[in-house]
């Protein structure tokens, strides 16, 4: 099924991910509508379609029944991205579960009473918890190790049941870890390459939570939304689980390395610290069933993807000294919503 000329639905579309999703489907000729709360997206990820006649936002919540069934008005997609992330669920099991699982069941029935046509459920490789054997295929078992990954799964169990149940037209996908411009350096949706890249730009040092030999499979956020794109349109995807990710390990040691090499501050000071609860140790992607179905490929290498996001950073509009002031460290604690 081509998407071009559809209509879609981005739950979470004003944050990292889902604004690159918009961008991508904008290319790809479809309208989009947005319903976001705001919480951690930002309308100036989507600065280029406001006011634009194929883009509408709703400020909304996923938790909303009424929000959530006037943004299903008239579409024949639903990407379902609206999220909270894996810190917010250490201090916020509850609300973390409200949002992730209810949000999700709430956001799947809507899309199946308007009669959708296809349904992408964004869950991620965080369901797993930390890796048992590598590359991580999807019948690697699925314990995991935080709230975050157990909602997510719960929120996948309900679109595989809404396929079953109802033959509704679900498609579910696994991503590994994203990085990019928009990417979050700040609050409790923070993470490891933006933060580190704006610490070495301002000439502070990394920290590295626990000994950093932790791994991650990384994907540039243009090839993350292209994937979504490439699943919504799939139809022998339908009904099925899949995994995308770049099937390219680093460890968190050497990724900070990288990133103090490559903003020019190659003395930056790399500081070892505490674990954080609940990382996971090891991800590390199978994609090969995705990538068979439907041909998607990553197209940015990690090396150009970092420097396009140093970049980003580098000409942030709060600038370097606004960047690191809203920088913030240990961002899984309690003061952090
Ligand atoms: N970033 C990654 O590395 C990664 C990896 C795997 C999977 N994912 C998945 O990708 C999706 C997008 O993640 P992201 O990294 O862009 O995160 P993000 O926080 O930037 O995006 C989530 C968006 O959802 C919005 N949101 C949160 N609660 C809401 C609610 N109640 N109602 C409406 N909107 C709400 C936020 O404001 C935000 O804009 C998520 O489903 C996440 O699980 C992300």
């Amino acid at each position: 099924m081509k998407l071009t000329g559809k209509r879609c639905l981005v739950t979470g579309g004003a944050g990292f991910i889902g604004s690159h999703l918009v961008d991508e489907l904008i290319r790809n000729g479809c309208t989009v509508r947005v319903l976001d709360n705001l919480v951690n997206g930002k309308l100036g990820n989507l600065s280029n379609h406001l006011g634009h006649e194929n883009f509408e936002f709703f400020r909304g919540s996923i938790t909303d029944p009424l929000d959530v069934q006037n943004a299903m008005e008239g579409i024949d997609v639903v990407l379902h991205l609206a999220c909270l992330g894996v810190r917010h669920s250490i201090a916020h099991p509850f609300e973390n579960h409200r949002v992730n699982a209810e949000g999700s069941l709430l956001v799947l029935d809507a899309a199946y009473r308007a009669q959708v046509g296809r349904f992408v459920y964004c869950s991620s490789s965080e369901v797993y918890g930390t890796a048992e054997y590598v590359p991580m295929p999807e019948s690697h078992p699925t314990h995991p190790c935080t709230v975050y990954g157990a909602s997510k799964l719960a929120g996948e169990a309900y679109a595989r049941a809404y396929y079953r149940a109802y033959g509704m037209a679900t498609v579910i996908v696994r991503p590994f870890n994203t990085y990019g411009p928009r990417s979050h350096h700040e609050g409790d949706a923070g993470e490891m390459i933006p933060k580190s890249i704006v610490r070495a730009l301002s000439g502070n040092p990394i920290t590295i939570f626990g000994d950093g030999s932790q791994t991650r499979d990384f994907t540039y956020v243009e090839d993350t939304a292209k994937a979504l794109v490439a699943a919504a349109e799939s139809d022998v995807m339908v009904g099925q689980t899949l995994n995308f990710g770049s099937n390219f390990e680093i460890s968190i040691k050497d990724l900070a390395y990288r990133i103090a090499e490559m903003t020019g501050n190659s003395n930056t000071e790399i500081v070892f610290t505490s674990e954080r609860p609940g990382d996971v140790l090891r991800l590390y992607a199978d994609p090969r069933k995705f990538v068979e179905i439907c041909g998607w490929r990553p197209q940015v290498r990690f090396d150009e993807g970092i420097a396009r996001t140093i970049e980003f950073f580098r000409h942030h509009p709060l600038g370097l000294k606004g960047l690191i002031e809203s920088e913030s460290g240990r961002n899984w604690e309690e003061k952090y919503r």
